[in-house]
């Protein structure tokens, strides 16, 4: 009987059982820098099901697999010269490529949902690295939520979640970046920006000398988690906020805050957008659980991160669909 393991400090010989339990086929949990993952054995389909199972995610939207470089990824996908120098720039890193797969890719097809297509990535979190090492395998992994819910950037989060279902979760503290990855496909005519992220577009823009195009989410190829109902918490958002009221959560920007709020996180004080990027999804969660009316969120600047922090608070703002219609959600 197996035995079911709690969160774990990831240390060398934890991250090492990590492996041998995703090279067994079981599902664990692990930080990257951007968000904490559900990860198993890229190669092995039933596995994969698992994590699909765990996350009550809809089988049409692919996964990502993680991968330790660009010599992995070209095993996988046919790597172009714009892949190239983006790897070359952002990898390691919170950069997500869609690329066509090589012909005969051992990846299961489960994985990218049956489309000829794959999204690698290459972490570089430590811990994230530490494992794709110890297991010499692709791992994919989904952010370690279930579908359509806020995503974890803290070992507490992913066990409230997801309880003991990973057969273990590796504690490496917060994640430092704390929005997903940036997904960039480059397997169609020009290169289309999937979902904005931890990786501002403008960085992705210079380095590729052209503008991405803005998949349309309608789009048969768009990354379903372009799709509105993402990040849901249960209370309402009331975006760009610059009053508040006493049966109001506040989350809160900048030096210059409303004091009327019945419950107050400032993302930064200082107004960085790094700062306020990892802080933002632990604080949404905090203040789901303050029992407010709604949740009043101050205006963040719409450049750089400041984009895809509004991403997903426009996400979060609409109202998780009713259960059953959860297609739709990630
Ligand atoms: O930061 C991240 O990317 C985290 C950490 C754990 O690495 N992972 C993550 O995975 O956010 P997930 O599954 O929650 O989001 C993957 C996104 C989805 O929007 C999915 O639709 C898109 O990537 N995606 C994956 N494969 C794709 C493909 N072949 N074509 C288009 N979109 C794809
Ligand atoms: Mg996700």
């Amino acid at each position: 009987m197996a035995i079911t393991m709690p969160v774990v400090p990831a240390t060398p010989e934890a991250i090492k059982q990590a492996a041998q339990a995703v090279a067994r086929g079981d599902i664990v949990a692990f930080p990257t820098e951007t968000v904490y993952g559900l990860g198993a054995n890229a190669l092995d389909a039933r596995a994969v099901v698992k994590v699909f199972a765990a996350k009550e995610r809809p089988r049409f939207n692919p996964l990502i697999v993680h991968v330790l470089g660009l010599a992995e990824a070209e095993a996988y996908a046919i790597v172009g010269a714009a892949a190239q120098t983006l790897a070359d720039t952002f990898w390691p890193g919170p950069l997500s490529l869609v690329l066509k797969q090589r012909p005969g890719c051992p990846i299961a097809d489960l994985a990218s949902a049956g489309l000829d297509t794959i999204a690698l990535r290459t972490p570089a979190h430590p811990v994230a690295r530490s494992l794709l090492a110890e297991a010499k395998l692709p791992i994919v992994a989904p952010s370690a939520n279930r579908s359509g819910r806020i995503s974890p950037t803290t070992a507490a989060h992913v066990e409230a979640e997801l309880g003991d279902i990973p057969a273990m979760i590796l504690d490496g503290g917060p994640c430092p970046l704390g929005l997903e990855s940036t997904v960039v496909s480059l397997a169609g005519l020009a290169p289309t920006l999937l979902r904005l992220g931890a990786l501002p577009r403008e960085a992705i823009e210079t380095v590729l000398g052209q503008k991405l195009l803005q998949a349309q989410s309608d789009e048969p190829v768009a990354s379903p988690g372009q799709l509105a109902t993402h990040y849901a918490p249960e209370t309402k958002l009331r975006l760009g906020a610059t009053s508040v009221s006493s049966n109001e959560a506040l989350l809160a920007f900048g030096p210059h805050v409303p004091k009327d709020a019945a419950t107050t996180i400032n993302l930064s004080a200082s107004g960085d957008l790094k700062e306020a990027a990892a802080r933002l999804f632990g604080a949404l969660r905090e203040l789901d659980q303050a029992g407010a009316a709604t949740i009043a969120v101050m205006p963040i600047p719409n450049q750089g991160l400041g984009e895809a922090i509004n991403d997903r608070l426009q996400r979060a703002a609409c109202r998780a669909p009713p259960i059953g219609a959860s297609a739709h959600s990630e």
